[in-house]
């Protein structure tokens, strides 16, 4: 008797011990999944109300660009964005890299025209929302964003002084920047007979002082044109927003129609344990500041110096808010002014929104990740970075985490809530009447 129950209880307690534990673990899980099914918190919903397209302001002024609401100068943008002939080779327009289809986006790594670009190309959907362009902020407007690319080597590859002799030239472009900005001169003779410069130079470079001054005062209203019609490109309503108005609404039946169980589970790590809003905050689900996340520089580049070289180059360029061409007022400026210059934005990158973030593959400021599972994976290691530090802690995160985060952020998709008009080539020019000199 006792023999058979000696040798039966370990048995037993073997098995009991098995399912005991299979107990607990299903437990915690159940209690892990439950609480991330739960009705949100008042405190979760605030987040969550902050979140939404809803409580984006509307678009701040800009005080460095008279023309930045001006439906005529946004119209004129329209064409210059669209048009191939702003380039060394007639073949590359802004659209070429920033395609409407794409989210104003190329799909690529890097972006790719007469060259390649250093960097990833950003989505302009709600960028006028920004006090900072470009991955690494070097530029502090629209507009004065808009003369980088045209005079890249890699990009458009033209040049000031041939942008204004095709403005100049093309009688509805001439007629229409003559309505806004006044007398457009022509600086191509001048040009031409000017004394020889240097072998390579800009052709601007071969002009008075006072001829260059005019010529970049041009260029500078060709950037405010086309800034103009940037600021017409503005985030749609998701899918998670309209998950948001039905939580504020506290509508249950209808947030279960919306959203699943897993891209609720997604979201709350996202807001909660995975501390994703600590710099994908606001309704653009972006700062707008400068973060090192660690992510490791793309094979063959050197690692990104990011913000701190982008605040030197900010600072320094004549088109910026404090510069000539710009019409804001000194107390305008304060961005530039006071922003974190030192060694704490060392390799930091600018946080980029995370709407339509499922459509903008391949990700991080040269591509590096193809995939959002990738980027994830990245967050959850945080590794440590090659340059200066990684503010990102590693998250510990289980596959089915990862999973359900995953799946949130595809809820963030919508087409921009812009007139379809815009979101295509213009119409051609409909014939203009220039009045004849007397
Ligand atoms: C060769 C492809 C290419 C072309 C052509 C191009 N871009 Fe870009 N664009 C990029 C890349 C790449 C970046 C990011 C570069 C960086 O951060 O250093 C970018 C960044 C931007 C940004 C910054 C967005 C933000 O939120 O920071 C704006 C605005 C922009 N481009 C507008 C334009 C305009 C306007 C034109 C035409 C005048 C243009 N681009 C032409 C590739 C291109
Ligand atoms: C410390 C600030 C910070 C935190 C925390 C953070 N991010 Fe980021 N995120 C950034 C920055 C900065 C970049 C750009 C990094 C780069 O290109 O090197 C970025 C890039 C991304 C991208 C790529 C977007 C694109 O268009 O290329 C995604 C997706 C993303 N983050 C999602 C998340 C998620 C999900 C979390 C939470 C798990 C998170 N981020 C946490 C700052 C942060």
């Amino acid at each position: 008797m006792t023999g058979a129950e000696t040798t039966s209880t370990p048995g037993w307690s073997a098995a009991a011990i098995v399912v005991a534990l299979l107990g607990l673990g299903l437990g915690a899980w159940w209690l892990a999944e439950s609480s991330r099914q739960a009705p949100w918190s008042a405190a979760e919903r605030s987040t969550l109300e902050s979140l939404w397209l809803g409580s984006l302001p509307p678009l701040p002024a800009d005080p460095s660009n008279r023309f930045a609401d001006d439906p005529d100068a946004a119209a004129l943008g329209q064409r210059l964005f669209f048009d191939p002939r702003l380039s060394a080779n007639g073949e590359v327009a802004c659209a070429t890299c920033h395609q409407p289809a794409k989210y104003f986006t190329d799909g690529l790594a890097r972006g790719r025209a007469i060259g390649i670009s250093r960097r990833n190309t950003i989505s302009l959907v709600g960028a006028a929302y920004s006090p900072w362009l470009y991955w690494d902020g070097r530029k502090d407007s629209l507009w004065s964003q808009a003369l980088s690319p045209l005079e890249d080597p890699q990009e458009h590859g033209s040049n000031r002084v041939d942008l204004i002799t095709l403005v100049h030239a093309d009688r509805a472009y001439r007629s229409a920047y003559e309505r806004l900005f006044g007398p457009l001169q022509d600086f191509s003779g001048r040009i031409r007979f000017a004394p020889p410069g240097n072998a390579g130079a800009s052709p601007a470079a071969n002009l008075s002082a006072e001829d260059r001054q005019l010529v970049s005062r041009v260029f500078a209203n060709i950037g405010k044109s086309i800034a103009a019609y940037e600021r017409l490109l503005r985030p749609g309503v998701s899918r998670f927003d309209r998950y948001v108005e039905a939580v504020l609404a506290e509508d249950q039946p209808r947030q279960r129609q919306l959203f699943s169980p897993f891209e609720k589970a997604g979201l709350r790590l996202f807001i909660g344990k995975a501390n994703c809003t600590q710099c994908h905050n606001g309704p653009l689900l972006t700062n707008n500041e400068f973060h090192n996340t660690g992510v490791l520089s793309a094979a063959g580049q050197v690692p990104d110096k990011g913000r701190i070289d982008g605040v030197r180059i900010a600072r320094a360029d004549p088109f910026n808010c404090l510069g000539t061409y710009s019409d804001a007022a000194e107390a305008d400026c304060a961005e530039l002014m006071f922003t974190k210059t030192g060694i704490e934005v060392l390799g930091a990158l600018r946080t980029p929104s995370l709407r339509n973030v499922e459509q903008t593959a391949p990700y991080m400021h040269a591509g590096q990740l193809t995939t959002l599972a990738a980027v994830l994976a990245h967050y959850n290691e945080a590794p440590p970075a090659m340059i200066g530090h990684n503010e990102a802690k590693p998250l510990n995160l289980s596959r089915r985490e990862i999973k359900q985060l995953r799946a949130f952020l595809g809820t963030l998709n919508a087409a921009p809530a812009t007139e379809p008009r815009w979101l295509r080539p213009p119409e051609p020019w409909p014939l203009v009447e220039v009045p004849a000199q007397p």
